[in-house]
């Protein structure tokens, strides 16, 4: 079974019916405002085609992770005010999800408008163990949308979360796939089926335990396996070089080991860091200095020196591997970005994405903030992925919640 597509919701004729869409609008904040629109400016498009069909659109998406109860700082409404700087339909919003709030405002909705409701993570039942709880969750929400409702899931980043709003109420409504859900997969399907070699994966990010499963898939289709941030270290000790006090995942190092032994056989290079810009301290002005991966501890502050980004021998030898590469996938920033003077490696990596030839994919939220913070024009890359987890779990051959709820 397929999915049904937006198209095929449009074509059946969407004037005057309410439309519920999950979107994934879990954006950076900073003082109450986004500092990365990026996932709002992907979701604008299947909301604006809905709103010029004459669809009534009510919007549910989470922000941050509360623990079931309303919190001022994971209001959805500074979210709010940025879609409706950048919509071309009226966007409102709802101070709550299912109540009072929300129900007046369904019901002043007028065609063409845009309705987001508040955060569905404020209500302990979306991300319940409990399916009874779910489903009566999914069932307020559909009951939102009255006599011929229809639901479209277009939260690509959230597809890999088994939410109410995101799997549960799919069998609540009848259910569509949006734009960007289908667009997203179209890009993963080509990296897993067809993807052109040399096919390398560069992988960063501060836990190598988020990234198990993904190396452990990828190993026998990619090519090379570039690996850097905060996780490198951990490769780095199983190696056995001192590594002063930089993060480490100790429970990890003999799973790590089995990766480089398993690597050779597999005719996989894991391609490490060849220096290291170790610092002080976790700060943005925090004395630093390059050193070698052999001699980590030799520097000004010895074992208790900490590394915050690769260095440039390793940078280049990076970008060398993305430009003799015809496909990359980027997951993870390579340093601390958001600190200038840790944010070398990651930007020469993005600078060799935009420089290359090859089909580029940047995975991951925080992929796509580094990207665009760092200054980046985003039509140089192949494509900006709005999914972190959801693309991760996708490459690792994981069933997606979301999806399988469509019938894909
Ligand atoms: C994300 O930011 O990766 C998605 O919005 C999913 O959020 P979550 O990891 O809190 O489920
Ligand atoms: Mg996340």
């Amino acid at each position: 079974m397929t999915a049904k597509t937006l198209e095929s919701l449009l074509s059946e004729g969407v004037q005057g019916r309410a439309v519920l869409v999950r979107s994934d609008l879990n954006v950076p904040l900073a003082d109450g405002a986004v500092t990365d629109d990026g996932r709002i400016r992907a979701s604008l498009p299947v909301l604006e085609k809905l709103a010029r069909s004459g669809a009534r659109v009510l919007v549910t998406a989470h922000l941050g992770r509360p623990k079931g109860e309303p919190v001022p700082e994971f209001s959805l409404s500074p979210v709010a005010a940025r879609m409706q700087e950048l919509s071309s339909a009226p966007v409102k919003r709802a101070e709550d999800l299912t109540g009072e709030s929300a129900r007046s405002a369904v019901a002043e909705l007028a065609e063409g408008e845009i309705l987001l409701l508040e955060n569905v993570r404020f209500d302990p039942r979306e991300t319940s163990k409990d399916a009874a709880e779910r489903g009566a969750l999914a069932q307020e929400l559909a009951a939102l949308t009255g006599q011929s409702g229809a639901y479209v899931n277009d939260a690509f980043g959230a597809v890999h979360r088994a939410h109410a709003s995101v799997a549960d109420i799919a069998s609540q409504l009848p259910a569509y796939q949006g734009d960007l859900v289908a667009s997203e997969l179209q890009v993963l399907k080509r990296l897993t089926e067809s993807a052109e070699r040399p096919y390398t994966v560069v992988l960063g990010g501060s836990k190598v335990s988020d990234k198990l499963a993904v190396i452990e898939n990828l190993l026998p289709k990619a090519d090379a396996l570039l690996i850097g941030g905060g996780m490198v270290f951990t490769f780095l000790k199983a190696q056995g070089y001192g590594i002063g006090g930089s993060l480490v995942e100790n429970d990890e190092l003999e799973t790590v080991k089995g990766f480089l032994e398993q690597a050779q056989q597999k005719d996989c290079r894991i391609v490490l860091p060849t220096d290291v810009v170790m610092a002080a301290s976790f700060a943005a002005n925090a004395e630093h200095e390059i050193l070698p991966v052999d001699s980590l501890e030799t520097g000004a502050h010895g074992a208790d020196a900490l590394g915050l980004d690769i260095g440039p021998a390793s940078a280049e030898a990076f970008a060398a591997e993305v430009a003799a590469s015809r496909t990359v996938f980027w997951n993870g920033p390579m340093g601390v970005f958001e600190m200038e003077a840790f944010s070398k490696g990651t930007a020469a990596l993005a600078e060799a994405l935009t420089q290359s030839e090859a089909f580029t994919v940047v995975g991951g939220g925080d992929s796509a903030a580094a990207v665009r913070a760092l200054g980046f024009d985003e039509s140089g890359f192949g494509h900006i992925s709005t999914g972190g987890g959801a693309s991760l779990e996708y490459l690792e051959g994981k069933t997606l919640p979301g999806i399988q709820a469509l019938g894909a």
